[in-house]
Formats: structure tokens, sequence, C-alpha cells
């Protein structure tokens, strides 16, 4: 067995509270820049270990007078003589879990003793704690390191997708990658199924990367070819990245309705009472509604008598609405067929069935009027079938019938997500509900500040980059324990590349330097993956 490297004594706890965090005394042979906030460290206390985060570090000095006279840069001897006794730094950490002697990873309840060694951690506690990456289950997935170490953090799939999860960061921190990171450990493990509504184009087939050498990196359908399906919306554009849509979505406005204009309101500045015509109009012409609307350009008066609205709240209505008529995928409904957008959602629903993704690919229509519509049809009507699916296998409880486990993705979420909108819209019931009917979000943002609080709460993981609004900082830290100390360490975050993870797939808070997104990353997604029985079968013939 090979020897096992000492790990390094970085100091002794000598004083702290389970609130405030402990105290650790800094020994003086330990260089002050190998100790950052964020640190991944051991405190050893027999009979626990406890593992923590550094979250705040200070200089101090045995007597305030030494201060009075600080060595001049000459006075060489005079600071190494102090450095001995007098002056010495301290850091504060905020132990997060603790092992017993059985080595069971357990909540603190308690504090390590006085003196008791800080010690750096290894690989082997990183493993331990958050989860082995070559597990054969495919449950932990490798998205980055500690920072200044090697060894390969985890977080759990099989728990990221019991929730709804959040990637917050300001713009340029990263998030797209970390996205795209996610997604690709999803599909490679076969996880969960997911629908991406990409409104950049960044997730398919190849998307910009900064800097000047390496001008593309790899979309997931050039990862996983089989394992993703691409539905343009732009199909031209689609061909001209150079690929093909697996589908060209088309829609139609009797799939419009009225719950995916609230949405919109905000984006259209459209006034309540305006939607509340569109109850109206709806109430009267049922699926009909919008062909009805924007079909009466010039007897609107008469529509609105009809229905019982205000005729300028219908007027306004047909003005922000006449704007769906510029988008090409709306087709017009044949007459005496189900609708040409069935087809497109069975295809879909088809294809996620098989535990294939679907990237949804805007292309041009990149307006967050477009996004927001869109996102909002297609995610409502995914979910009742999916309320379908779940009821009936409730009824079965046959295997084959389970629904597989969705995954829906949306950038600029809170957008989908504001108090208004998570109140009246499908996002907010899928927050909401905690994936009782095995659906889930994925959300992406740069202001989280702008997310309804409540909806906020009930996001199981999230990966935090930087973020410098301080209602930003707050809110994704509201509900977090310890959130003071972690905000210090979110404050310290580099601008790219860095995350703070914390929630339900992990057993901790976390800082990682995020797994870098290059030819090693596509080279490890092409190794096969080996479930279990494959293992036994080799180890046991
Ligand atoms: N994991 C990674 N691997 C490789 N490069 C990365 C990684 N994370 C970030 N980068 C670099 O940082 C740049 C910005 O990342 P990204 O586009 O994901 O930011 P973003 O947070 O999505 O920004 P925006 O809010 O503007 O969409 C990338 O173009 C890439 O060069
Ligand atoms: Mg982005």
């Amino acid at each position: 067995m090979a020897i096992k490297k000492q790990k390094r004594i970085l100091g002794a706890i000598i004083t702290g509270s389970l609130t405030d965090g402990l105290v650790m005394r800094v020994q003086h042979q330990v260089p002050l820049e190998v100790l950052k906030t964020g640190k991944f460290v051991s405190i050893v206390s027999a009979p626990y270990k406890f593992f923590s985060l550094i979250t705040d570090l200070r200089l101090e000095v045995s007597h305030p007078d030494i201060l009075l006279f600080p060595p001049t840069p000459q006075e060489q001897l005079l600071k190494q003589a102090l450095a001995l006794k007098d002056i010495y730094a301290t850091a504060t950490l905020r132990p997060m879990v603790m092992l017993d002697e059985q080595q069971r990873v357990l909540p603190v309840k308690t504090v390590p003793s006085h003196f008791a060694t800080v010690f750096d951690t290894d690989e082997e506690d990183i493993t331990h704690i958050f989860g082995d990456s070559a597990d054969p289950s495919g449950r932990y997935f490798h998205i980055g390191s500690p920072l200044d170490m090697q060894a390969k953090l985890c977080l759990d799939l099989e728990r990221l997708t019991e929730r709804s999860n959040g990637i917050f960061g300001k713009t340029g921190t990263g998030k797209t990658f970390l996205t795209r990171l996610v997604l690709a450990g999803l599909i490679k493990n076969n996880k969960a199924a997911c629908v991406i509504f990409d409104m950049h184009s960044e997730y398919g087939l190849q998307a910009r990367k900064e800097g000047n050498n390496e001008a593309f990196v790899k979309g997931l359908k050039t990862l996983f070819p089989d394992k993703v399906a691409i539905f343009s919306l732009d199909p031209v554009s689609t061909q001209r990245r150079g690929g093909s849509p697996d589908m060209a979505i088309t829609l139609t406005y009797q799939s419009v309705s009225v719950e995916d204009i609230v949405s919109l309101q905000e984006e259209l500045n459209l006034h309540a009472t305006a939607y509340e015509a569109a109850y109206l109009i709806a109430a009267r012409y049922k699926k009909n509604w919008l062909a009805e609307l924007l079909s009466s350009g010039d007897r609107l008066k008469d529509l609105a008598q009809e229905v019982g609205a205000h005729p300028e709240s219908i007027a306004a209505l047909y003005r922000k609405l006449k704007q769906i008529e510029r988008l090409p995928f709306f087709v017009a409904q044949p007459s005496g067929s189900t609708g040409n957008d069935q087809a497109t959602i069975d295809r879909m629903l088809e294809y996620i069935d098989r535990g294939i993704s679907v990237i949804i690919e805007f292309g041009n229509f990149t307006t967050t009027f477009c996004y927001l519509l869109i996102a909002n049809m297609i995610t409502r009507r995914l979910h009742t079938l999916y309320i379908q699916k779940t009821e009936h296998f409730l009824g079965t409880h046959r295997k084959q019938d389970e629904p597989k486990k969705l995954m829906i993705v949306v950038e600029e979420a809170h957008k989908f997500l504001n108090s208004q909108a998570a109140r009246q819209t499908i996002f907010g019931t899928i927050a909401r509900e905690m994936r009782k009917y095995y659906v889930s979000l994925l959300v992406v943002d740069q202001r989280p500040s702008g997310i309804d609080p409540e909806i906020l709460s009930q996001i199981g993981t999230k990966i935090i980059a930087q973020l410098n609004d301080e209602k930003d900082i707050a809110a994704v830290l509201t509900g977090a324990s310890g959130a003071a100390q972690l905000r210090t360490v979110l404050a310290s975050l580099d601008s790219k590349k860095q995350v703070l993870l914390l929630g339900h797939a992990l057993t901790m808070p976390m800082v990682i330097e995020t797994r870098s997104y290059d030819e090693l990353f596509y080279a490890a997604m092409q190794e096969p993956h080996r479930p279990t029985q494959v293992l036994i079968d080799e180890l046991f013939g």
C-alpha cells in the first residue's frame, strides 16, 4: 500500500461557537497565502472529525501597543521576533458536517475541544463526504475541484433530480458553461430527460467561447447525438450552424392560452384589465380566442361589446399581441385537424419517454417576448401530459408506466418566476409542487432577487457564481444555514469558473473551481457508462 502523505497542520482551534463559527489560530509556519475563504479544512477532535470552510481571516496582535510602532521594511529582525509570539493570524471556520468513529457523516451538533488540530483535507475526505465519481451507479458527477486541490468534487445527481435547482451569477461568470456541464452529467448517466429552452442557441450544436485561441465549444447534441434531439423554431438558422433539426416546431393560435399571456404582462407592459379582457374572449371563443382577437382589427369595438370587455383594454391587448403574427412558426389551423402543434408536442414526449433530451432552439427569434411565450406554451402542455402519465402510473403501479424524470431548463428565470408570474403561470406551479409529477426546473439567472422569494426557497440545489448586487446575494442565501458566513465566501469568489455549491445535492456547502468544459471533458463524456449490473457480472462471472 502506498504510504499516505501526512496532511499539513494549519492551526489549532482556540475559541468559537456553533452559531458564530470556530476561531483557528494559524500556525506560524503556514504561509498566509494558502489560507483563503472557501478553503475546505478538517478539524480532528476525538471521537469526531469536523469538516469546515474557512469563512473569514483576521490579523491579530498580542498587545495593541505593538501596532503603535510597526517594524519598518528594514527591521526584519524585529519582525521575525514579533512573529514568534506577538503577531499572528486567525481564521473563522464554520463546521458543516462531522464524522463519527464509524465514519458516518452527521450534522454538527457539538464543537471540537480546545486546541483541536486543523488539517488540510485530502481526496479521500472529499470522496467520503461528497461521493465517488467512479461509483458505477453514475450517481456522482464530477463538477469541479475544491479550491487549490486536484480532488474531484461530485454532485449527487439522484438528489439533484429530486427538486428544482438554480444556477445563478452575474453575466460572464460561466452560468451557461456550468449548465452545460450539469446537463451533460444528467444525460450521460441517464438520470433525467431535459427540455432546454435555448434562447441563444448555446446548448445544441456548438457555442462560442470567449478568448481568441479556441472560438467554439461542443454542444450537447454533438456530445450525445443519440441522447439529444433538436427542435427548432428557426430551422434555417439551425442548418446554417451545421446541423439539421430533428423537428421544426410549428404552433397554432389555438394552443395559446390566456395563462401563457400572463407571463408576458411585464414584458408587454400589459395592464391587468387587458388580460382580464383576454379571459372574457376566451370564455366566449374558447381555443379560438387569439385567432378571433387577431382577426378583429376593424371590429374590436364589436368584439368588446360581445364579450363584455372594455374597448380600450381589448384594443391594448390587440396592439400588443399583434406581433405574434410576425412569428413564422405560427401556422393557421387546418380545418378539421386537431392542430399541427399536437404533432410537435407528441413527438417531444415520444423522445422524452425514451429518455432523450430535447433542445428547443430559438434561432433568430431571440426576443424575450418569443422566449416567454413559447416556453410557457410548451411547458404547460408537457406538464398536463405528465399529470396524466403520473396518475396513470399511480393507478397501475407498473414499473414500465413510471414517467421519466423531466427537468425543464430556462434562462432569464426571473422573467418566468417574478412574484407576479410565479403565482399564475406554469413555472410557479412546477416549482411549488416539488416534482410530485416527475417534473422539475433548472433555472438559470443573473438576477435572482427578481425571483419570487417563496419559489427561491423551494430551490433544492443552488450553484452560485459571483454576484455583486447586495439584493441578489441576500436572495440566493435566504434560508441557508450560516448565511452570514457564506456571504463572505460568496463575496470573495473569482469572477469566472468559481462557484459556491449549496443544498440538496451536496452533503455540505462547498466552493469549487468549475471543471473545464474542454477536450478532456468531451473525452470523459465518450467513455461508456458502466451500470452496476455489468460490474457485478464482471466480478462474479
Ligand atoms: N467551465 C468552463 N470551462 C471553460 N470555460 C469556461 C467555463 N466557465 C466559464 N468559461 C469561460 O467563461 C466565459 C463566459 O461563460 P458563460 O458564457 O457561461 O457566462 P454566462 O454566465 O452564461 O454569461 P451570460 O450571463 O452573459 O450568459 C465562456 O465563454 C468561457 O470562455
Ligand atoms: Mg449565458
